[in-house]
């Protein structure tokens, strides 16, 4: 059986994505960390439709011991997989000196060693005959250095380079695409700050569901990256001719009294 595999399938974006291909009759293969909140999600698809093929196995994509065992599980039920959707991710957000080395060693796997190491693994389990799919969820916030969510923006980017790189690689084998979404009203502290932001947060968060449909329509484009969402793109283009200096001198000032960490 040929699954797409998603994770961070619990969360706000990856339950977006659940949802639109479960809908679509795709066989889903999910993971998260807990494996209660996979059965229960996985039981309330499979009451509303009970055709769909659905696994799901749970992972700790910042513990390569934990992403063996996952990959074992898949091996053991001869899962191949026809599309990678990569959501996971920690938006853990402070000046960088009130980082735990646990935290930033958190972060740094999941946002990119465990997109890293899931892409690869996902490679040697698909067909790569041109139409496997990778897609893999970066942010806006990598476009530029972010001073005050440095670590974050700097996985984002990271992502982003390997996945253009990669495509670059399997062309003709597979679609590799990663998005940069701007705000998303997912998690509680997230609302409430898209929430803060006024007019701007009003034009420019897009809800969950929105992109994760122009991500499935950007990879199936095999678009090597995309800004998601209209506003994102004016600020992106409007920015561009502003001083790196400058810009990370506002951006300084943006975040400086902003912390979120829900992980
Ligand atoms: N919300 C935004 O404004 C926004 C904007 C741009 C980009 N993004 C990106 O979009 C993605 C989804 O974010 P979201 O807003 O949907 O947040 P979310 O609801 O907090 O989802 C994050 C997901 O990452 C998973 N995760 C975190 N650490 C993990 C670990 N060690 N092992 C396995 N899974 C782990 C969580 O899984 P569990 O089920 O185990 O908790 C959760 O499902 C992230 O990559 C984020 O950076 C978000």
């Amino acid at each position: 059986m040929n699954y797409t595999l998603i994770t961070g399938a619990c969360g706000g974006l990856g339950g977006a994505f659940v949802r639109l291909l479960a809908e679509r009759g795709e066989p889903l293969f999910l993971t998260g960390r807990e494996e209660s909140r996979l059965q229960k999600l996985a039981d309330t698809l499979l009451s509303e439709l009970p055709e769909l093929q659905i696994e799901y196995f749970p992972c700790d994509l910042a513990d390569e011991r934990s992403r063996g065992r996952f990959f074992a599980y898949a091996d053991s039920v001869k899962a191949r997989f026809s599309r990678l959707i990569y959501v996971a991710g920690a938006d853990v957000q402070k000046g960088f000196e009130k980082y735990t080395e646990e935290k930033l060693v958190m972060q740094t796997r999941v946002n990119f060693e465990g997109a890293v190491s899931f892409t690869r693994a996902v490679m040697g389990r698909s067909d790569l005959n041109g139409t496997t799919e990778f897609l893999a969820v970066g942010s806006v916030s990598g476009l530029y250095p972010m001073p005050y969510f440095a670590l974050y923006s700097a996985t984002k980017k990271a992502l982003w380079q390997f996945y253009a790189a990669l495509r670059v690689e399997l062309k003709g084998r597979a679609k590799v695409t990663c998005v940069l979404p701007g705000a998303i009203p997912t998690r509680q502290d997230v609302r409430k700050y898209i929430k803060k932001q006024g007019l701007w947060g009003k034009l420019a968060a897009l809800p969950p569901e929105k992109v994760a449909e122009k991500s499935l329509k950007a990879v199936q484009k095999n678009r090597r990256s995309v800004v998601v969402g209209f506003w994102n793109k004016m600020m992106r283009i409007s920015t561009a001719p502003i001083p790196l200096s400058l810009k990370m001198k506002f951006i300084a000032k943006k975040w400086q009294k902003t912390e979120k960490d829900a992980f």
